[in-house]
């Protein structure tokens, strides 16, 4: 592929002089690297709201009471002052008395007690992510652990915000003075009279008729849930993913795995088992996490969109940059060898019971475990160490793994020498890159040199950042450039995945700008940047296509000449398919003669295109659809024309 990355930067013509020269020449007969069959996958974290309040299908916030409205406290020793349960309110204050306290409540995972002192007729109202979803046919089941010392039955609703409209009702009866969980379903008719508009100005409600004193750990509602899972995942987002055709799922972070202090990383042990039996803890991003989706949620995420799981393990380091040397990394390793047992170990084993007793007996198609999360940001040199004494432990148990290292290799082994770590092994590195559009199109050509004999890269975070909450065309466009050289050395990158994938797009919900995908409580919306991913994942072969490129036009973006085209192209040998994505980035359109040697040419093909008018367009919650890519059929051949329409994205499956 060098003659491409010649003729691409040597090249400054202008586009209109050579327009009708350019050429790509498709050497199909000389396909002979091959794709990484895990080469689109997905990224993810608790960034965003993007479990709570977005793919956990628990519709309601504060759900464990950990949540006070007095903030949170600095530290363990700090007294705790409670300002009362956030987002939870008495709708008449003068006939209510609520008091929460972090001890007395449930269980241990489950310490706090909101106490509800009713008058008759009085309700605790709770309004969920910024709304609660109530479509027709909608079947909602939840639970509350409670006791009441006093009073009777409470009753379960779903009401407008205003109060005025009750979509859905029910009894909840038998609560006494023990603690105990105490179920009840609702539903919203899929027809007739009584049913309603899909909405979200909705607020879940509990009314105490007879009033009462009552006390209550954890109150929960989830709606249908996809694959009718218990304890699952909003189905309209998981269709959003399985559209985007992945074939791996990186968890659980990102910085959600490192946590912000030791207590609050992902500590997976506190994530399995019932839910009711995990006790939570503060994303990095500033919000509580009830660990609803833990380890096996995040798995059986991944199996349901047809994924393999691509797990990080917490490697003793936190984002405030406190540390354990390797030597006292010891109970971290073994967390982290438990982990993949839960994951890959047989039912005999303790952990693989556990996933057993969690409900899948299957081992889970484990072939890549990181080891931390950027560990190139710790400045305490202390990763060399870490990862070397986790990696031969993990290599020791399990040798068919393949371990992925968080910062550079030449970083990691300057590290080890000034602190005496020697013997290092490299399998694979984990690259980042966070850039605008014009920094994706200068980098295409990034991998086009890698040493082929050195580790596999995993470029496990990346994004053309343009355009917020979600990225806009001119996003897209880079991401496509970025990914067609990633295509390109697709025998190098065993993987790479967006990052972040998912944005809560309420005020306040948003924590990094520039996501794949949008949506509050009732719809969800890709961006352009979805689309391209959708385009790319879902049309690739497993040989990379050399492609011979003329005469390529340049253009001058913010202030720089570069190529105005992008493309690669990859091959099938089990069908014989080829797949050429073109991504034109500049303002005109551009007709590109197309050669193919070798293969079956086929007269005609099907070319989808994503496309705006201006870069700066996008889709939005109110608008989800404004860039949409379009397919149609169009002649193919050994030898035909093609024109790509300006700021467009284009896949030719012939
Ligand atoms: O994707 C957002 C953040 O970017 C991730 O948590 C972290 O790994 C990176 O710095």
């Amino acid at each position: 592929m060098n003659y491409t990355r010649t003729i691409l930067t040597s090249l400054a013509l202008t586009s209109s002089v050579i327009a009708s020269a350019q050429q790509l020449t498709l050497h199909i007969d000389q396909a002979q690297k091959d794709v990484s069959p895990t080469l689109y996958g997905m990224m993810t974290e608790e960034i965003n709201y993007s479990y709570e309040g977005g793919l956990y299908g628990q519709l309601l916030r504060n759900a464990t009471f950990r949540e006070d409205k007095h903030g949170r406290r600095p530290n363990p020793w700090t007294p705790w002052k409670s300002g009362g349960a956030k987002y939870w309110t008495a709708t008449d204050t003068t006939r209510s008395v609520l008091t929460l306290t972090q001890k007395g409540g449930y269980s241990r995972a489950l310490p706090a007690c909101l106490n509800w002192k009713a008058q008759a007729g009085s309700s605790l109202a709770n309004d969920g992510y910024w709304g609660i979803a109530v479509r027709p046919g909608e079947h909602y089941k939840g639970y509350l652990i409670a006791r009441a010392t006093q009073g009777g039955p409470l009753t379960v609703s779903l009401q407008s915000t205003d109060g005025k409209t009750t979509y859905a009702s029910t009894q909840v009866s038998g609560l006494s003075a023990q603690w105990q969980k105490v179920s009840f379903e609702m539903d919203i008719p899929a027809t007739g009279k009584t049913t309603v508009s899909p909405t979200k100005d909705v607020r879940f409600v509990l009314t105490a008729p007879v009033g009462g004193n009552y006390d209550f750990s954890k109150v929960v509602l989830f709606p249908r849930t996809f694959n009718d899972r218990p304890n699952g995942l909003r189905p309209d987002l998981m269709r959003m993913m399985t559209k985007m055709s992945p074939k791996f799922l990186r968890f659980p972070g990102g910085n959600y795995v490192e946590g912000n202090d030791f207590h609050n990383r992902f500590d997976w042990k506190r994530t399995v088992g019932s839910p009711d039996e995990r006790p939570g803890h503060w994303s990095p991003w500033g919000y509580w996490s009830t660990d609803g989706l833990g380890l096996p949620e995040f798995l059986t995420w991944a199996e349901d969109c047809g994924a393999e799981p691509i797990l990080a393990v917490f490697a003793g380091y936190v984002l405030k940059g406190d540390y354990l040397p390797a030597d006292y990394c010891g109970p971290f390793i073994q967390d982290a060898l438990d982990e993949i047992e839960y994951c890959i170990g047989s039912a005999d084993t303790k952990w693989g019971a556990q996933r057993v007793r969690d409900g899948h007996p299957e081992p889970y198609p484990l072939h890549y475990v990181e080891i931390g999360n950027e560990d190139f940001f710790d400045e305490s040199e202390s990763y060399a160490g870490r990862y070397k004494a986790f990696y031969e432990a993990i290599k020791a148990r399990y040798p068919q793994l393949q371990l992925i290292a968080t910062a550079g290799q030449k970083q990691i082994e300057q590290w080890a020498r000034e602190t005496g770590v020697t013997g290092l092994k490299f399998d694979v590195i984990d690259e980042h890159y966070y850039r605008n559009t014009k920094g994706m199109y200068q980098s295409v050509n990034l991998y086009d040199g890698y040493d082929r004999k050195g580790p596999k890269i995993f470029c496990g975070e990346w994004a053309s950042r343009e355009g917020k909450p979600t990225t806009n065309m001119n996003a897209a466009l880079g991401d496509a450039a970025w990914m067609t050289g990633m295509e390109r050395n697709a025998d190098l990158l065993i993987g790479h995945c967006y990052a972040p994938l998912f944005v809560n797009v309420n005020p306040g919900g948003m924590q990094w700008e520039s996501d794949l995908i949008g949506y509050d409580a009732l719809k969800a919306y890709g961006s352009p940047s979805y689309y391209a991913q959708c385009m790319f994942a879902s049309n690739v072969g497993n040989k990379i296509v050399p492609v011979e490129a003329k005469d390529i036009p340049q253009m001058d973006y913010q202030g720089s000449s570069l190529p105005q085209l992008y493309f690669s192209a990859t091959t099938s040998t089990t069908d014989g398919q080829t797949y050429l994505k073109i991504v034109n980035g500049g303002t005109t359109p551009q007709t590109i003669t197309i050669h193919t040697i070798g293969g079956k040419p086929a007269k005609k093909g099907l070319l989808t295109v994503l496309h705006a008018n201006k870069p700066d367009e996008t889709n939005s919650i109110n608008e989800p659809t404004h860039i949409v890519p379009q397919s149609s059929k169009v002649k193919t051949g050994s030898n035909f024309k093609l024109t790509v329409k300006p700021y467009s994205v284009n896949v030719i499956k012939m």
